[in-house]
């Protein structure tokens, strides 16, 4: 039933007059296809740059805080931005993603990589050193690193690996 309903979802919306543009004009696609990649490069160097503070190995001389205040920005509005040109991407050709199960699987790991990233930012809100004032605290500032990172990996392979797998 559910794989019926998104099999007529792709159809129409591979049908409308928007996605026909996006399929006819060459250069839409391509285009959209290298400001998805700056967005990830902004996003996983942003992310690297806090959990390696996180991780005590990089600007261990800053709060913690301090770094995140620096870099989350740059999380969080290329974020946006990929948002904006995965939507892009996937109304040029709906069933390539939709009935996809890597591009279901990196929408599963993109939530839990936000909650990762807001399990570090929310609590430095309320008290700027919340990550530094106990040993505990710096080991869970360091299970969250140690998650975050291999997390924001396995968002770019199943991104790059979408092209590969055949949708159901
Ligand atoms: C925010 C929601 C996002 C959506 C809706 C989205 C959607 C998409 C879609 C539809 C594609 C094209 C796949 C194809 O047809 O081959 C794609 C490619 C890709 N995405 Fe995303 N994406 C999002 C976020 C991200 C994030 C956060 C990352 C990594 C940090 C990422 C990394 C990639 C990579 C590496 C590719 C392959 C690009 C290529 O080789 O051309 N995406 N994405």
């Amino acid at each position: 039933m559910a794989a019926q309903f998104l099999d007529s979802f792709c159809n129409w919306l591979a049908a409308t007059p928007v996605s026909q543009t996006i399929q006819t004009i060459d250069w839409i696609v391509p285009a959209v296809q290298t400001i998805h990649i700056l967005g990830v490069a902004a996003v996983m160097s942003s992310a690297l740059m806090i959990n390696l503070r996180l991780l005590g190995v990089r600007s261990y001389d800053q709060s913690v805080a301090r770094v995140a205040a620096r870099f989350l920005p740059f999380i969080w509005w290329p974020l946006l931005m990929l948002l904006a040109t995965g939507t892009i991407l996937i109304v040029a050709e709906p069933a390539r993603a939709l009935q996809n199960p890597v591009f279901l699987l990196k929408m599963g790991l993109l939530i839990a990589a936000t909650g990762v990233t807001l399990a570090c930012q929310l609590p430095v809100r309320s008290n700027a050193a919340f990550w530094e004032q106990s040993a505990g605290r710096r080991r869970a500032g360091r299970l969250i690193a140690l998650t975050s990172i291999p997390l924001w990996i396995a968002i770019i392979c199943a991104g790059r690996w979408i092209a590969y797998v055949q949708g159901s």
